[in-house]
């Protein structure tokens, strides 16, 4: 049997079957039900419903029950149904009838919704934060090697000259990119829910923006029916943009897995990077990036996991919706992890230039060769059929000298032009307004916590 807020008492398979895994993920959610529960409480002592004495008391064993959550000592066990329960149990321990006050004007639906709103806020300025990491680890890369040339390959065949600079950068802008949808994401999850309660509001006089302001939400979410179903968009919202970092950490796991192989040598994995078989004593494998590629698999299941589960629901709040908490957080810590591992692994990387320069000879040149004599005057199309001519008669074009191949390519985003200071100072435009951000959220959440300057 197990106890429940609302009073029933499942019998032990049922407790199981409804809580699943739920109770492992709001561990993970113990200080923002905790936070969120503070900012609550400040709109209910607003409209008179807690007096000034119940507020302090309050608000001092949710600070008390913030520092045991945070050492451990008050988490989710398996007696409680969900993170909720747990606190409300905590805090009726403490403070009596009084703990059980604090529910008024809120029901678990808007208390979940502010918790993952909040946690996901808070990871996604991390996922943030190490994405703009690894973005500047590439274009240091790009910096070490931007004249070290290789083959460009189209089909997985030679195609024309580019170099690590070029191919590091490139991968670097891309990661650029990601911060928008993961900025959409941010903005949709900036908002309160609490005031909405069961989804349809509450018959009290509740300052909801006053609410809003304390946890450090830029706004409310404003129709409370709409409150329930931005849950699903939401999470698909969040995994929709970890999947495009996924995307771009998996085709960069990709490359350097092929380019580090004895087939093509260019890149180079260092001994710390790199793992070994139990049979075969002179492997080096590429574990790391292996597993990176299959992470950004896992992203993308996650992100169906969260559309199969939410998108086939009326309005409303649904238990169905319970089962986002799984897909949302695996989603979050994985992507979160592929950076990590990425930015400590990009700077690790050997480059041998030899291997790499060599491989830009013979037929790579042909399309240089083509356009050498359209310079001088030739039409294309027929400078075109005698380069083919000669490729196919086994005549290779000249060959070209690394400064001779990046001086010829200084157009915008070349192989001579990579613009590596503006990336620079994108990322670092980026992280200002990423620290702004950051500080504005822990500023707000330490007027409820207490906390010197951090939540
Ligand atoms: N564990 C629930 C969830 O994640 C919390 C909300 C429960 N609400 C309810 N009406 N049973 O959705």
């Amino acid at each position: 049997m197990s106890e429940t807020l609302w009073g029933g008492k499942l019998a032990g398979e049922v407790a199981a079957y409804t809580a699943g895994d739920d109770r492992v993920w709001d561990r993970r959610l113990v200080e923002w039900d905790i936070v969120g529960t503070l900012g609550h409480a400040e709109g209910l002592a607003a409209a008179g419903i807690l007096g000034a004495d119940e507020h302090e008391r309050l608000r001092a064993a949710l600070r008390r029950a913030l520092a045991d959550a945070r050492s451990g000592a008050l988490t989710v066990t398996a007696g409680d149904e969900d993170v909720h329960t747990a606190l409300e149990r905590r805090l009726v321990r403490d403070l009596g009838e009084l703990g059980e006050k604090v529910h008024t004007g809120r029901s678990r639906n808007d208390q979940v919704l502010v918790d993952l709103r909040l946690y996901v806020k808070d990871r996604l300025l991390a996922v943030t934060g190490r994405l703009l990491d690894t973005s500047q680890a590439l274009v240091d890369l790009a910096r070490r090697h931007r004249r070290v040339v290789w083959p460009g390959y189209t089909h997985q065949r030679r195609a024309m000259p580019s170099s690590v600079g070029l191919w590091a950068a490139g991968f670097a802008e891309a990661l650029l990119d990601d911060l928008e949808p993961l900025e959409a994401a941010l903005r949709l999850v900036d908002r309160s829910p609490l005031g909405s309660a069961a989804g349809f509001g509450v018959p009290l006089p509740l300052d909801r923006a006053l609410v809003a302001r304390r946890l450090g939400f830029a706004a409310v979410q404003h129709n409370v029916t709409a409150v329930q179903p931005s849950r699903g968009k939401l999470d698909v919202a969040v995994l929709a943009a970890l999947w495009q970092i996924g995307y771009d950490l998996g085709k960069l796991a990709f490359d350097v897995i092929l380019f580090s192989s004895e087939e093509f040598g260019f890149l180079e994995l260092p001994a710390e990077l790199a793992t070994g078989s139990s049979i075969m004593p002179q492997k080096r494998n590429p574990d790391v990036f292996e597993l990176t590629r299959a992470r950004a698999g896992v992203i993308e299941g996650c992100l169906h996991e969260a559309m199969a589960v939410a998108g086939k629901l009326p309005s409303g709040y649904h238990r169905d919706l319970q089962m986002l908490k799984g897909p949302l957080m695996r989603g979050l810590n994985t992507a979160e992890g592929m950076l990590t591992m990425t930015s400590f692994a990009i700077p690790k990387l050997g480059v041998n230039r030899e291997v790499c320069a060599a491989a830009v000879g013979g037929d790579v040149l042909a399309t240089d060769e083509v356009l050498r004599r359209v310079r001088g005057g030739e039409p294309f199309r027929a400078a075109y059929r005698a380069v083919a001519a000669e490729v196919r008669d086994g005549v290779h074009p000249p060959p070209l000298g690394t400064d001779e191949i990046l001086a010829a390519r200084t157009h915008a985003g070349g192989a001579g032009n990579l613009g590596l200071g503006e990336l620079g100072t994108a990322i670092r435009t980026r992280r200002r307004g990423l620290e702004r951000r950051r500080a504005a959220f822990a500023a707000a959440l330490a007027g409820l916590t207490g906390d010197e300057g951090g939540g």
